[in-house]
């Protein structure tokens, strides 16, 4: 089993949600239903698919056996995941049995993977649309309408769905994700996701500031900027024509950015970072994923510039071991991490440090699971996530390499990394004791609704006794007076 300490980008307790949303203009009588899996990225492009049957006239609906539609929104990471997701398409049997004409829609990354074989496996599935098809949807309905099954599963170069505006899903109206890329092109040699999701390319720098500004304005506090890998954000003016309305302002030919700047050149993550901070200082920034080749020290120093982008880096490591990294195809070895861990520490002295771990790759000694442990120990990360090593078909890994590690040895790897990641995430959280954190109230804690929950600028889930004098979406400050190993406790100081 994958162990998740959880968090928001890829949330364990959000894993086969249903969304709905409130009825928007015109109905054509019919009902969606879309529940969604796998990373933050998924959540985000459920809330795209949304917005586009919404302009075709679709209400959502929270129960599937009202729906007219369903569709499911799906990961492939690892393989747990797709038989998470196989297991679910039974239960959606009945209501198709009871409603013929239901439209059943497999999307996302295990539509991609697996395509029109899908369709032969699964013979209750209708329609299966990889991630960049989304546009086609209302046409793939209207083929299975007229008795056929559907399948898109054309990856772009350039789809961005810059233009559509999603939305928000199930939102608390203060925090929302915005994808600013799509793809990855960095072939780690056990990840499906260049295959599932294509190419990298970078969205329109405007759209996302436009987007984070009226999300803003309607009330909301906190952006999480989505991509696979931010720290390779790159897109240039020139490059694609920005949409209309976005340029806020324009001096005869040359284009000025929503925060002011010159966008003549090049933006890259340091820059869009900038921009998104400086729509409000209100407006909490956060990101995710980096990665250890790319990130910057003019990352690092934009970060420590504004108060309001957190200090709080989703860094993934993979294994702490050179030679591992060197065949996960990872472009950086144990020295460099650390030499990143370093920067980190030096330009944003109060920066939380979280990583993806997996154990038992292919050919690992214990030795160099042991890398793991000492990186553990070096960096003292504040949470992990950690995943025993499932190989994945067509990837660089499952060609090249055996999967030779049993299964009680990935286990009791994974066991133990897991014990070492409690005691790291406990201690961290214990040296806030004492200390005010600056929380987001997000609204009433799970428990009770005598307390208040948020999120302190590093990410720790907070707990706190209500104040009539405070609602959600408002800043407080909390002292910390105790601690379990995910939340910190406290109350509200003025
Ligand atoms: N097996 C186990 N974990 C994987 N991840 C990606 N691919 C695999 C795989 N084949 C993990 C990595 C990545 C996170 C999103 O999922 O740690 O950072
Ligand atoms: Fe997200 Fe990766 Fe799963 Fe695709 S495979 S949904 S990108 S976690």
């Amino acid at each position: 089993m994958d162990l998740l300490i959880p968090d928001k980008v890829h949330d364990e307790s959000r894993q086969g949600e249903a969304f709905v949303l409130e009825p928007v203009g015109k109905h054509n009588g019919r009902k969606l239903y879309i529940e969604s899996y796998g990373c933050a990225m998924n959540f985000s492009d459920s809330e795209i698919v949304a917005s586009i049957l919404a302009e075709k006239g679709f209400e959502t609906t929270s129960d599937f056996n009202n729906a007219d539609v369903i569709f499911i929104n799906t990961c492939s990471i690892r393989e747990n995941a797709e038989v998470r997701v196989r297991n679910r398409l039974k239960e959606f049997a009945g209501a198709k049995f009871r409603n013929p004409g239901m439209v059943i829609g497999v999307l996302g990354c295990m539509a991609e993977r697996l395509k029109a074989k899908f369709l032969e496996e699964e013979k209750l599935v209708d329609v299966v649309v990889g991630p960049d098809a989304y546009r086609d949807l209302p046409n793939l309905i209207e083929q299975v309408d007229s008795g056929q099954k559907a399948v898109n599963v054309l990856l772009s170069r350039e789809e961005t769905y810059a233009d559509i505006s999603p939305v928000r899903l199930n939102s608390n109206g203060i925090n929302a994700f915005v994808s600013i890329m799509r793809g990855c092109d960095n072939m780690c040699s056990f990840c499906v996701v260049p295959f599932t999701r294509g190419r990298e390319r970078s969205r329109d720098a405007y759209s996302v500031v436009a987007e984070c500004k009226d999300l803003f304005d309607k009330g909301y506090r906190e952006v999480t900027l989505l991509g696979q890998n931010v720290d390779s954000y790159k897109w240039s003016p020139t490059q694609q024509p920005s949409p209309e309305g976005s340029v806020l302002e324009t001096k005869a030919d040359q284009k000025v950015s929503p925060a002011g700047g010159d966008l003549e050149g090049a933006v890259n993550f340091a820059n869009l970072l900038e921009m998104v901070a400086l729509v409000s200082p209100e407006l909490r920034v956060r990101f995710s994923t980096s990665h250890p080749k790319d990130i910057t020290d003019e990352v690092l120093y934009t970060i420590a510039k504004y108060d309001n982008i957190c200090n709080y880096i989703h860094l993934p490591v993979q294994s702490g071991n050179s030679r591992i990294l060197d065949i996960m195809n990872r472009t950086y070895d144990r020295e460099w991490y650390m030499n990143r861990i370093d920067a980190i520490r030096r330009i944003i002295p109060n920066c939380a440090i979280s990583t993806d771990i997996i154990t038992g790759f292919c050919t690992e000694t214990n030795e160099e699971h042991n890398d793991s442990v000492t990186m553990m120990d070096y960096v003292k990360y504040d949470f992990a996530y950690m995943f025993k090593y499932s190989e994945r078909p067509g990837t660089l890994a499952a060609k090249r390499y055996e999967d030779d590690i049993p299964e009680e040895v990935k286990q009791r790897r994974l066991s133990q990394i897991v014990a070492k990641q409690q005691e790291y995430s406990f201690y961290r959280m214990q040296a806030r004791i004492g200390k005010i954190e600056k929380v987001l109230i997000e609204g009433f804690s799970k428990k009770s609704d005598k307390d208040y929950c948020g999120r302190s600028d590093q990410n720790a889930m907070v707990i706190f006794p209500v104040s009539e004098a405070y609602k959600p979406g408002q800043y407080v400050n909390v002292v910390v007076e105790r601690t379990t190993s995910a939340t910190l406790i406290g109350r509200i100081v003025d």
